[in-house]
């Protein structure tokens, strides 16, 4: 069976200067525990093989920084970011108006090196609070689409949809947990809506496929692998 692959993680907090939005050691592990889970089929699907290992934690006290991370993005990421291309730089943070993460792809890194990573908002890490979003699976999608993924409903019925063979084909995105729906009645497979990649609540996710996962190492090799394969 294929090896392990290994992902180095540089967690970075982005708090208030009193202290507020400040994550302690604990759940920062619980996060890395979770993203493991993930992506070693621990909750049902693929085993992926990327294993996540947490190498560093900063933390920033800074009042701009932690009241609007989109107006400092740049200024945030070029001071903090760690590693090359293969190290995920994880940022918590207050994104506000419903944004609960975002994603650099792969195949953007030699273009932008210095934006690479994801962003997560820190009411999406496990018991971060934010109802029906707070198991930490907005950091597992993410680092979905940091790995090559796109989402389920890509393209809708139409080809070549997220370019996964195994992910039914679905119109548009999933919410709450729409068990059974199927969108595209003319493509074989109900909607994917407990796939990672879709946009069902936390408690109805659970799996990322084979097809994913192939396309995560593939991407893994091309864009992101520190050795030559
Ligand atoms: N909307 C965000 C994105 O497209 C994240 C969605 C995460 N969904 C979740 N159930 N945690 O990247
Ligand atoms: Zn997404
Ligand atoms: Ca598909």
């Amino acid at each position: 069976s294929a090896a392990e692959i290994t992902v180095p993680v540089a967690v970075h907090i982005i708090h208030a200067e009193d202290g507020t939005g400040d994550v302690s050691a604990e759940t920062v592990n619980e996060q890395i525990a979770v993203l493991n889970k993930a992506f070693r089929g621990g909750y049902s699907g693929a085993d992926t093989r990327f294993d996540f290992r947490l190498e560093d934690v900063t933390r920033t006290a800074d009042d701009a920084w932690a009241a609007d991370f989109s107006a400092n993005e740049s200024e945030i990421k070029s001071s903090l970011r760690q590693g090359g291309a293969e190290t995920l730089n994880l940022y918590i943070a207050q994104l506000g108006d419903g944004i609960l993460g975002q994603a650099t792809f792969p195949q953007d890194y030699s273009a932008a090196p210095e934006s690479d990573g994801v962003v997560v908002d820190r009411n999406t890490i496990p018991g971060g609070g934010l109802e029906g979003f707070d198991l930490g699976f907005t950091a597992v999608h993410e680092s979905g689409h940091w790995l090559g993924l796109f989402h389920t409903f890509q393209n809708a019925c139409t080809e070549p949809g997220d370019y996964v063979a195994d992910t039914p084909y679905e119109a548009e995105q999933s919410s709450g947990c729409p068990e059974g729906r199927d969108t595209c009645p003319a493509r074989s497979g109900d909607d994917p809506v407990h796939n990672f990649m879709d946009y069902s609540d936390d408690p109805c996710l659970n799996n990322f496929t084979e097809g994913q996962a192939t396309r995560m190492s593939e991407h893994w090799t091309a864009f992101r692998s520190p050795e030559p394969e």
